[in-house]
């Protein structure tokens, strides 16, 4: 049979999930378990859901949520997910206006497909979350990097943000706290973000699903300093709350004179035809959402030695050097690649092949400002970081 595959999807890419084929192998060929540092999720390490939350997931379950739910999402969950917004982040976003998705991925999805037509730019932070990169590649678009710098916490570098601004940019995306980089952007450089989109007339799309994992420096939720620039912010469950499987995530539309009415209308469509989310899960992170989070001051500190620990190990090996990160439970090294490897993936591969351990090449957070890098996860427990950067540091030596 001739089966014609659109090239758009044989060539999606998603990084952080293709690198478990060549993982797979490994452990098919050694018969050894591989060291999985690749993933952002808690609950595959030693981290587990608040207790309040499963409580909450079976208490929906027994209370017979097992029906259809509206397509824009419970509304308990929305004004719960407003709430969230007012009492942490301190801004106002009306539930009324949110659409409630199968993870931030999905809103990305929806975002993507109201907004990018064939040849329309989208900025984004550079290295960035992989898969808004693949779905503006998706619907045609083109995902236009601008830079962050290494040197100065990566930072956005607002000049070349500007420089790449054309009359084809459909929206300047800010992930912050950063994934790949765990950075939390500066608020003088966010606000300069701000002005920027209000002097070229385009919209914000605000990434905040790391909201609460700051270490140090609270982040500055993007509502917060817009004044009358439209911003699209995501969030939801799957990192602070620690129930990615959960797939709960939101999009806010804040604006001043209704300018994304039309945006909302072309995702809330999208909605609609895939029904709704899951409706327990709903419920429950209602819940979820409506909690203190007790425990994200223990989750925090147990996070932040791990981060430590890396870090520290990272930066003793050679040829690896490595920034702190500043929130969530990423680290993304630099190699010195010195000839003897031809780009970070043949590096990835190398460590896999030769030690067993998973990490994700940079150039899968986008070629221009990911390659030459590495992400790992320090979400395992000390002991497991111990023994991937011992085998790391071994394999060096040997290179
Ligand atoms: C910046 C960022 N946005 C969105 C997501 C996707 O999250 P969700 O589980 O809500 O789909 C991730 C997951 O790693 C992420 O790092």
């Amino acid at each position: 049979m001739k089966l014609n595959i659109t090239p758009r999807a044989a060539d999606l890419q998603y990084a952080i999930r293709d690198i478990v084929v060549a993982a797979r192998k490994y452990q098919k060929r050694t018969g050894e378990k591989p060291l999985y540092l690749n993933i952002g999720d808690p609950i595959a390490y030693d981290w587990r859901t608040p207790q309040y939350m499963v409580d909450a997931m079976c208490k929906a379950a027994q209370d017979g949520w097992h029906g259809y739910s509206p397509s824009e999402g419970e509304e308990i969950l929305r004004v719960a997910a407003a709430e969230k917004e007012k009492r942490v982040n301190g801004i106002t976003v009306d539930p009324n206006r949110m659409i409630v998705t199968a993870g931030v991925s999905e809103a990305i999805q929806f975002l993507t497909g109201a907004l990018i037509d064939v040849g329309s730019e989208f900025l984004l932070p550079g290295p960035s979350y992989p898969p808004y990169i693949s779905y503006v590649k998706f619907f045609g678009g083109k995902p236009i990097a601008y830079r962050t710098i290494e040197e100065d916490d990566w930072n956005p570098d607002t000049e070349d943000l500007r420089s790449k601004i054309t009359d084809k940019t459909v929206a300047i995306l800010i992930i912050n706290p950063n994934n790949p980089t765990g950075s939390v952007y500066n608020e003088k450089i966010l606000r300069e973000i701000v002005a920027i989109a209000g002097e070229y007339d385009l919209p914000l799309i605000s990434d905040e699903i790391y909201d609460q994992l700051t270490y140090d420096e609270a982040q500055t939720p993007m509502v917060r300093i817009a004044g009358d620039i439209p911003v699209i912010g995501f969030n939801g469950v799957s990192k602070v709350y620690l129930a990615p499987g959960w797939r709960v995530g939101y999009a806010y539309f804040h604006d001043s004179n209704g300018e994304l009415d039309q945006l909302y209308d072309a995702m809330i469509r999208q909605a609609r035809v895939r029904i709704c989310l899951n409706a327990t899960a709903q419920i429950a992170s209602a819940t979820a959402l409506r909690g203190e989070g007790d425990y994200l001051t223990e989750t925090m500190r147990r996070m932040r030695k791990r981060r430590d620990l890396i870090h520290k190990r990272l930066n003793e090996i050679d040829s690896i050097s490595t920034r702190l990160p500043e929130a969530a439970f990423y680290i993304m090294p630099k190699i010195d690649l010195r000839g003897r490897w031809k780009d970070d993936t043949e590096f990835v591969l190398d460590v896999l092949e030769s030690t067993g351990v998973v990490f994700v090449p940079g150039s899968g957070f986008g070629i221009e400002y990911g390659s030459g890098h590495f992400r790992s996860v320090f979400l395992p427990p000390p002991d497991t970081i111990e023994e991937a950067m011992n085998r790391l540091d071994g394999f060096m030596g040997k290179r």
